[in-house]
């Protein structure tokens, strides 16, 4: 299959990484190549590309890809989370700027064996890197009540969670779910029918909180982005981009707490204490433009944020 996949906000994102062509960069989320051919074409015969994703086909794309630019690069299969570990293989200490652009490509989504999708017939798998265990399938049947419900409501922030939860235990009395349409149906038979008519598809948040769960997208985004925060240089870069308001929030969070690491008890007219704060005071985050929203409709719900670290 062909690796299909507009890379979202690509000029903000290269712009907002204040490329140097010596420098070392990391695309934790290489996908298809995009945004990290653009990384590449700013780099020396000094600087190097260092491309992760969990994905062994999206790799296989990249490598395809990047092949027409003459950086340098490694291209390693692993989590983001495990940048540290990473970086320690590959003998680099400390890098330039770093990319996240988060959840799953197109490619991922348009391929029906995956299971991503809600809009065509799949085994329900989910898994980005398909050498993991948990599956959707196992979460779907093996979870109970209680536990579906807290995902589909938490990550998918979907008002029926209860609902559906109900309906899918009550379903897989008889048959175990297996397949994307056979889960469709029952979220569907478990929305009534005037919700079911406004807004998204009925499916749409019910898929991403599973898809959440099965790659662990929310515990795995937190423990990065400290640890691409410790490795990177003074002055260097950390560019996010995000889709939903949950990944959003950790990102904002998280370089808010390193700009300023005290915590005082609510109703202290001043918060002091001696923690400094290692990254600069944080900027609003940049959205895409209304041209790329009507060309690349993914990207509607983009939000990219930069850290700079002091
Ligand atoms: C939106 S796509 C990236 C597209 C890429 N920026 C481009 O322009 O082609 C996200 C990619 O990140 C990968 N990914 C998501 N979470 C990951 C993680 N925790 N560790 C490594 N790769 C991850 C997915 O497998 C997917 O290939």
């Amino acid at each position: 299959m062909e690796f299909k996949h507009v890379s979202v906000m690509f000029d903000e994102a290269i712009e907002g990484l204040d490329l140097k062509s010596d420098g070392i960069y990391v695309d934790g989320t290489l996908g298809g190549g995009g945004h990290s051919g653009g990384i590449c074409a700013k780099l020396g015969e000094n600087g190097l590309l260092i491309g992760i994703d969990r994905d062994k086909d999206a790799l296989m794309a990249a490598e395809k890809r990047l092949s027409q630019y003459k950086c340098r690069k490694q291209l390693v299969q692993s989590n983001f989370s495990d940048i540290k570990a990473v970086l320690e293989d590959l003998g680099v200490d400390k890098i330039d700027g770093a990319l996240l652009d988060l959840g799953v490509s197109s490619f991922q989504l348009d391929n029906p064996e995956r299971g991503f999708s809600y809009m065509q017939e799949a085994p329900l798998d989910m898994r980005m890197n398909r050498d993991d265990s948990l599956t959707a399938y196992d979460v779907v049947n093996g979870y109970d009540r209680d536990e579906l419900k807290d995902i589909i409501k938490n990550y998918g922030e979907e008002r029926w969670a209860a609902r559906i939860a109900e309906f899918v235990v009550r379903e897989r009395a008889n048959k175990p779910l297996e397949t994307t349409t056979e889960l469709v149906d029952v979220i569907k038979k478990a929305i009534p029918a005037k919700a079911r008519r406004e807004g998204p598809h009925p499916a749409k948040r019910t898929f991403q909180a599973i898809r959440i769960e099965v790659n662990d997208e929310l515990g795995r985004l937190e423990k990065a982005l400290d640890d691409f925060l410790d490795v990177l240089k003074p002055g260097g870069r950390l560019a996010v981009i995000t889709f939903h308001s949950l990944e959003d929030r950790i990102v904002k969070d998280t370089f808010r707490r390193r700009y300023d690491p005290c915590t005082c008890p609510p109703g202290l007219p001043m918060c002091v204490c001696s923690k400094v704060g290692d990254v600069e005071r944080p900027g609003k985050p940049l959205i895409p433009t209304d041209e790329e929203v009507e060309t690349n409709p993914r990207s509607r719900s983009a939000k990219l944020r930069i850290a700079v670290k002091k």
